[in-house]
């Protein structure tokens, strides 16, 4: 079978991505072949773009964190009745690609009633958000919680769950998509200028939840901002971005403070949060899938792009304007 995928090429902007084309063998033992619907386009992408993504493959690679899709072929030890279901994967390279090959068991099945760009687009940042909520921070009614980067991808997520258990969301996001959190439920904060400062005199009496993405100095600010019984979750280093130099290095300091928050006998936790293609992800996307069948849950997909435009995709992102996903469509 012949595939078009999307191969980034190099470190650089978006036009370093290259659309080819290629013979797709059949898959091998205890894998299947998935004819991509959507793809997910992420932040981490973004990342990989500049070469900053831990454990990232050498270049040039087929980029793509996740997809729905219905499977084309199975190979040696799958269930042929597979053949046409659809499902969706977490792969956390490889799906901007009209096939994709997917250990079988990594698989969740999609209900046919949710749209397909809607549905990737709780993928990896559904599970992520659900995870951080409920499993890490355990979220709950009558809680004041602060998500940082409250329009991206996973914060959009992030404040609905937070939001549908009863707690009240404080969000973060540059002024033009406060408008935008409003919709949600949320209460907008301008990052830039003094952060902790404006949390304080929004929530005096502490903050149950503090969920960051962003790393650096600024996580040393919001730390106070806990009150006791409190927990920070930190998932990502985004300022960090434009570092050198190998990209652990700048989750050291990080992992370090966070160690050291942990320990301390000071009545507040801290974690970090990394999303893995477990049973336990399996379960949480199922349940997150039924969210969306539901209607309780809006994946606010923000923009939809054919796959051989996934350069453009990606710039969106690069560029910062989107609230909520970018989805491509295969
Ligand atoms: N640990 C894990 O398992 C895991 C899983 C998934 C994602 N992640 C991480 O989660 C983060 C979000 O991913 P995503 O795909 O949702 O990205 P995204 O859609 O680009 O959203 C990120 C948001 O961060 C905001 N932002 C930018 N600079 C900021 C700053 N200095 N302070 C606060 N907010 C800022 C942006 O808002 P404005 O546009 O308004 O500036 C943007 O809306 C990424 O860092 C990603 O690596 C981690």
């Amino acid at each position: 079978m012949r595939s078009v995928e999307v191969v980034m090429t190099g470190r650089g902007g978006p036009e370093v991505l290259d659309v080819r084309e290629r013979d797709v063998p059949a898959p091998g033992r205890g894998r299947v072949l998935v004819r991509t619907e959507a793809a997910g386009v992420a932040f981490s992408e973004v990342q990989m773009l500049r070469g900053r993504y831990l454990n990232q493959p050498r270049f040039p690679f087929v980029p793509g964190y996740d997809l729905v899709g219905r499977v084309a072929a199975v190979g040696e030890g799958v269930d042929a009745a597979l053949v046409g279901r659809r499902v969706a994967a977490m792969t956390r390279f490889g799906a901007w690609s009209e096939l994709v090959e997917v250990p079988a068991r990594h698989l969740v099945p999609v209900p046919e009633e949710v749209d397909a760009g809607e549905a990737v687009a709780l993928v990896t940042n559904g599970v992520t958000a659900w995870q951080m909520a409920h499993r890490a921070a355990r979220v709950k009614a009558g809680d004041t919680v602060l998500v940082q980067g409250a329009a991206g991808g996973v914060g959009t997520l992030l404040a609905q769950f937070a939001g549908a258990v009863g707690a009240r969301v404080i969000g973060t996001a540059s002024a033009g998509k406060h408008d935008a959190l409003r919709e949600l439920g949320v209460e907008p904060v301008d990052y830039r200028g003094d952060l902790a400062s404006a949390v304080r005199r929004l929530a005096p009496e502490g903050l149950d939840a503090v969920f960051d993405h962003v790393g650096g100095q600024g996580i040393r600010a919001l730390w106070p901002l806990l009150r006791r019984g409190g927990t920070l979750v930190s998932y990502g280093s985004r300022s960090t971005l434009k570092d050198e130099g190998h990209p652990l290095r700048p989750y050291l300091p990080l992992a370090a403070r966070v160690l050291a928050w942990s320990l301390l006998p000071n009545g507040r936790r801290a974690k970090f949060y990394y999303v893995r293609p477990t049973a336990t992800f399996r379960s949480d996307l199922k349940t997150v899938l039924s969210l969306l069948r539901d209607g309780e849950l809006d994946a606010r997909v923000a923009h939809r792009l054919p796959l051989d435009r996934a350069a453009e995709a990606l710039g969106l992102l690069v560029d910062g304007g989107v609230t909520g996903k970018v989805v491509l469509d295969a």
